[in-house]
Order: structure tokens, then sequence, then C-alpha cells
């Protein structure tokens, strides 16, 4: 891990990394556990990632922790994330605070439970002043979800303050999503083989760096992650240039 940490170009590091962090259900079938172990050791892997990108001095990290899909799931099973999730929020409120992470949420988050949502903004007002790092969890959260809440906020502003048709651009559009205090991804990473997006961050994905890795969650570690970064910083992003005019 430390020679890997030795290849990472700190002046080069991705500002905003974006995680979708999938495998859970099979890790456990396959060690013949029940799917909820598979999320409870998931939620450790959580712990340790966020730990290691504020020392290495990442700003913004959001994790696709539960998708506006994923409510389909047998009811069991959104019970358990849910308890998980809470349980989350209370443990870790004050290590948090004490390592300066500034938890934020994007997603259609009222539809989380109530005692979930309680907590979940009194975690986001009490770590508010935290300037390490952006610790941002998507729940229920569903990217044509977010750009069609996006547009209904700004047709209204557009009927409020009868804004002409001329200055809708991509700013102002991207003033109106979940995301609007942050800078787009410039790292997705997605574990346990599926090589798809899955509804995550459509609108802001747009020139992000794609990295599918075959681990499923509860097994990636700091040297995973690491060889990640590693792999971004030896790409080129050209974002419709042509390589000689990067130089
Ligand atoms: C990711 O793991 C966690 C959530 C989607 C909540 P999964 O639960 O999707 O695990 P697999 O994909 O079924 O293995
Ligand atoms: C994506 O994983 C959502 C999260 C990781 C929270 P899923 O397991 O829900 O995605 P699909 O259904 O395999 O595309
Ligand atoms: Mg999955």
């Amino acid at each position: 891990m430390h020679d890997l940490i030795t290849q990472i170009d700190k002046t080069r590091l991705p500002h905003h990394i974006a995680i979708i962090m999938d495998g859970n259900g099979r890790w456990a079938k396959n060690n013949g556990l029940p799917r909820i172990e598979g999320h409870r050791r998931g939620a450790e892997v959580v712990e340790n990632i966020t730990e290691l990108s504020r020392e290495i001095g990442i700003k913004y990290l959001t994790l696709y922790a539960f998708s506006k899909e994923n409510w389909k799931r047998p009811a069991e099973e959104v019970h358990m994330l849910m308890a998980l999730l809470y349980d989350f929020l209370v443990n870790k409120k004050d290590k948090m605070i004490r390592n300066g992470i500034r938890l934020n949420a994007i997603g259609d988050i009222f539809q989380l439970p109530e005692e979930v949502l309680k907590i979940l903004n009194n975690t986001i007002a009490a770590t508010a002043q935290g300037k390490e790092m952006v610790l941002t969890l998507a729940l229920s959260y569903g990217a044509r979800d977010e750009i069609i809440r996006a547009v209904k906020k700004l047709a209204d502003d557009v009927i409020k303050n009868n804004v002409a048709t001329d200055l809708l651009s991509e700013d102002y559009f991207g003033g109106f999503l979940d995301t609007k205090d942050m800078p787009d991804p410039d790292l997705i990473i997605r574990t346990s083989g599926e090589n798809r997006i899955s509804n995550f961050l459509l609108w802001q994905s747009a020139y992000a760096e794609l990295k599918f890795i075959k681990p499923f969650w509860p097994e990636f570690n700091s040297e995973m992650f690491l060889s990640c970064l590693v792999d971004y910083q030896n790409r080129e992003r050209r974002f419709g240039k042509t390589s000689e005019q990067l130089d």
C-alpha cells in the first residue's frame, strides 16, 4: 500500500470521486452469509475509504448507498438497510465532526423513513463546519429522478421570474440539481464487475473517468482504492481537445 501511495501525484488528485458500492449481496452469498451481513461489512468499508480519502486529500467523496430503484427490493432488506443507515449516522457523527468531514445527501431523501431523515438532517447540520472533505451519500437517488425534480424547480423559476428561454444554460440548469454545490465527479468507480451506471449521476458524469473493478464492495480495500487513483492519473483527459492542445 505504501508503495502505491508514493506513486500518487498529490498535485493531480481527482477533486471528486464517486463510488457505486455494489456486490454486498453476492459477497454474502459466496460466503454463506445473509445479504444483510454483506451490507454490514459494506458499511465498515465505507468508514475505511472515507478515512483514506480524507487522508490523501480528496475534497469530495460521493457514495451511492441506496438507489431510487432499490425501494423495489424485498421489504425486509429495505428495512435492514435503513436500520444500518440509521446506525451509521448515529455512530459516526462524532468521528465525522472530529475529522472535519461535512456530510451531505443527494436524492429524493423525503422518501426515507422519518427517523432516518431526522438523524440525517441532524448529522448534516452537526457536521456543517467540516472543512476537510465533503462526504455525500446518494440516498433514494436516481439520476433521472434528480433531473426531473430539477426541471420542475427550473420551470417554477422561469415562470415566477419571467426568465427568457435564451438564458437557459448548462450552468443555470445545473444550479437546480442536488449536486449544485459540488464539482462534477472526476472519477467514478464501480465494484462487483458490473459495467453499468445504474442511474447514477447521469448529467454530472459527462466527462468522468470510469473505472469498473471485479471485487465486491465488502472486499474493497485501501490498496484497490489507491490503484484506482494511480490508474486515473495515468489517463489523459482531453475534454474533446487533441492531445497536443493539452501541453
Ligand atoms: C450494493 O450491493 C448495495 C445496495 C445496492 C444497497 P447489492 O445489494 O446490490 O449486492 P449485489 O449486487 O446483489 O451483490
Ligand atoms: C446500484 O446497485 C445502486 C447502489 C450501489 C446503491 P444495484 O445493485 O442496485 O444496481 P443494478 O440493479 O445491478 O443495476
Ligand atoms: Mg447490486
